[in-house]
């Protein structure tokens, strides 16, 4: 096609007019919200996790089902999400009784019609162990959180799958810690467990997966906003008389960019992996300790 011939003309102004009807598509594509009428359940919804995951999914868009074993900081969420104009239910659900979740998961059933999205952010049962050797553990006291955070992400896992087999769409997400990976001293069975989860992350995918079903977790470094980042601060900073900077600096000099996460950089990379957008992803944990950890 010689160029400045009529037929270049006409392919040119076609090529010009589906660019612009690309760029306006996109255009409008970036104000859509990338979680629109989407049903999200989360569990540990209290926590600082679970909490700024609910946010963070309420902002792009999605009905949120937030639940929690203490009933107060869970009512906290969903009003700040209300509050913001999203909207959120609170309820009070030990993620570890099966019966409990699946009466939940029928209540949101029957109220918003499916279930697109299940998060398990619960934490830690029992703090008590972090900082004893393991020489100086229990079996009971070294396998309770192997058993609590699988048993609990198994059957949170489980009894969403169920409801959206029949629908061939959803998706499943967990949150774990560089202990999966990483040798680290005076954590007990908190290793094994995290390990534990990502190898159910990578199980449950193999199985759903061809059923349109993702499964994916999150693998963050610690971010010093929340308590659970306070509290291991108190215990370490007993035995090593580091300052809260100490020890902030020494978790971020780890890291590429030698800062640590917010919990709104987790939160908002959460929102993207729910989505439709992240659907070529599944069956992997996302590492998200910004270099702290090689893949
Ligand atoms: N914070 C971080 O920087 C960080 C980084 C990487 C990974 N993680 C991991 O991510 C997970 C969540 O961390 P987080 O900082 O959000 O912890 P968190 O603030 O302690 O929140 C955990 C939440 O889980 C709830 N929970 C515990 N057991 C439960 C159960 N059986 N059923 C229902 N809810 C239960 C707790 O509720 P109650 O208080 O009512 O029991 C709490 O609200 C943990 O596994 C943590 O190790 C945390």
């Amino acid at each position: 096609m010689a160029k400045g011939s009529s037929a270049w003309m006409s392919f040119s102004r076609r090529s010009s007019l589906m660019k612009r009807a690309d760029v306006a598509a996109r255009a409008q594509k970036g104000t859509e919200m990338m979680l629109q009428d989407k049903v999200a359940v989360i569990y540990g919804a209290g926590g600082g996790i679970g909490g700024a995951v609910a946010r963070a999914f309420a902002r792009e868009g999605a009905r949120l089902f937030v639940t929690g074993r203490h009933r107060a900081p869970v009512d906290s969420v969903a009003k700040d999400i209300d509050s913001a104009g999203g909207s959120a239910e609170a309820a009070t659900i030990d993620a570890l009784d099966e019966q409990a979740v699946d009466r939940h998961l029928q209540y949101v059933t029957d109220r918003a019609g499916r279930i697109d999205i299940s998060v398990n952010a619960v934490g830690d049962p029992d703090t008590q162990v972090l900082g004893v050797p393991l020489v100086e553990l229990d079996a009971g006291q070294f396998s309770l959180p192997i058993t609590a955070y699988t048993t609990s992400y198994f059957l949170t896992a489980r009894l969403a799958a169920r409801r959206m087999v029949p629908n061939r769409s959803g998706v499943i997400m967990t949150v774990t810690t560089l202990h999966s990976r990483t040798g680290l001293p005076l954590v007990g069975g908190f290793g094994p467990a995290m390990a534990a989860k990502e190898a159910l992350t990578r199980d449950l995918s193999a199985e759903l997966a061809p059923q349109g079903i993702r499964v994916i977790g999150l693998r963050p470094q610690a971010m010093p906003e929340t308590a659970t980042i306070q509290h291991a601060f108190e215990r370490r900073a007993k035995a090593s008389g580091m300052t809260w900077e100490q020890f902030q600096g020494l978790f971020a000099s780890r890291t590429h960019p030698r800062r640590l996460m917010t919990l709104e950089e987790m939160a908002n990379m959460a929102a993207f992996i729910a989505s439709d957008q992240a659907s070529g992803m599944t069956g992997t944990t996302v590492n998200l300790t910004m270099g702290s950890l090689d893949d």
